[in-house]
């Protein structure tokens, strides 16, 4: 009685557990077989009962082990049966490039097309590469115009997180001669409170034009095309007064708002315009400080936030959006 409800309990889900259903109920050395064995000592007038019991037992566990091996086989084949291959795949989601990615590589082909190189540098810099040879004094108050992270003192050297990548530009002035032509995007770090505004990072795409007889002139016309290719023919640009250390004299440069209509605009806050970028003639104290012959040569430079040109190009109002990974956001670069 025992062994049958332990028979017809036994779990027989896969060939692992049948198999030992097998060896240890009906297999040669099995407890069926060990019946068998005892029937000897059953007195003769109880034989024939005995031995029909075991009979029946052996059954009932020959069929459950029969029943069971089918049904798994079944199941085996019929899986395979089943697979369907005209069936179309699931679908899976395509990423989109970043906004920002889209514009930067936007601003480098327009650049790309007159010529200019990409040079690209170190995100952790050296007071000599941020500041110094870019005419910013010691302890002089410029150096705050541009609230920097600093890493780290190694004696007197100070290592600081990049907050333009102006650095680039003077490593280049300082392994290359002119004439240079080269732009250098990527990253760089203020120590600003983020808001919708402002951010502790961002990134920047600044231009370096050196050669003999650079002109203010010809900083106009290379941004004047920028402008319109960017966006659009009909832009126009205007260039306001301003100051940079490393530029003499410096500029802040507009484009005409196009998003303007007769309801007004709330982006350009009805002026008209907007402003881009920063530009300049380069100093010559820059030049000598970098190894160029400032009576020789002389050069322009610009650096413009790939998020403000991203701003005004995709109406983005948010700084915060480009770096919390929304992906209702991101889902709509998926065409750019
Ligand atoms: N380096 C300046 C900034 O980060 C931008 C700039 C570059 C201005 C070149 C003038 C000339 O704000």
């Amino acid at each position: 009685q025992e062994l049958k409800k332990e028979i017809e309990a036994a779990e027989l889900t896969d060939a692992a557990k049948l198999e030992a259903y097998r060896i240890q109920y009906i297999g040669a050395k099995g407890a069926i077989k060990g019946l068998y064995g005892f029937l000897k000592t059953v007195p003769n007038e109880q034989k024939k009962e005995f031995g029909q019991l075991i009979n029946g037992l052996r059954e009932i566990a020959e069929q459950r082990f029969n029943e069971a091996k089918e049904n798994l086989e079944n199941n085996a084949s019929g899986n395979t049966e089943k697979i369907d291959l005209s069936r179309p795949g699931s679908a899976f989601e395509i990423g989109a490039r970043h906004p920002l990615s889209v514009v930067r590589k936007e601003i480098i082909s327009i650049f790309e097309r007159i010529g200019y190189t990409i040079s690209e540098g170190p995100e952790v810099e050296d007071d000599w590469h941020n500041f110094s040879a870019l005419n910013f004094p010691p302890e002089h108050p410029a150096r705050d115009m541009q609230d920097t992270f600093f890493v780290e003192k190694e004696g007197d050297q100070e290592w600081a997180l990049r907050t333009h990548t102006s650095s680039v530009q003077v490593r280049v002035m300082e392994n290359q001669k002119p004439p240079i032509r080269t732009i250098s995007p990527g990253r760089v770090y203020r120590n600003e409170a983020i808001s919708a505004r402002a951010h502790c990072f961002f990134h920047q795409v600044e231009g370096l034009y050196i050669d003999k007889k650079v002109s203010f002139a010809d900083l106009k016309q290379t941004l004047l095309y920028f402008a319109k290719e960017m966006f659009g023919e009909k832009t126009e640009i205007r260039l306001r007064p301003s100051y940079f250390p490393f530029t003499e004299p410096s500029a802040e440069m507009d484009i005409s708002c196009t998003i303007c209509n007769s309801k007004g605009c709330n982006v350009c806050k009805y002026t008209g315009w907007l402003e881009i970028l920063g530009c300049g003639m380069v100093d010559p104290n820059v030049l000598d400080a970098c190894g160029i012959d400032s009576k020789v040569y002389s050069g322009f430079a610009f650096g413009m936030g790939i998020e403000r040109i991203t701003q005004l190009k995709y109406r983005v109002n948010d700084l915060r959006l480009y770096s919390e990974n929304d992906l209702r956001f991101l889902e709509q670069f998926i065409s750019a």
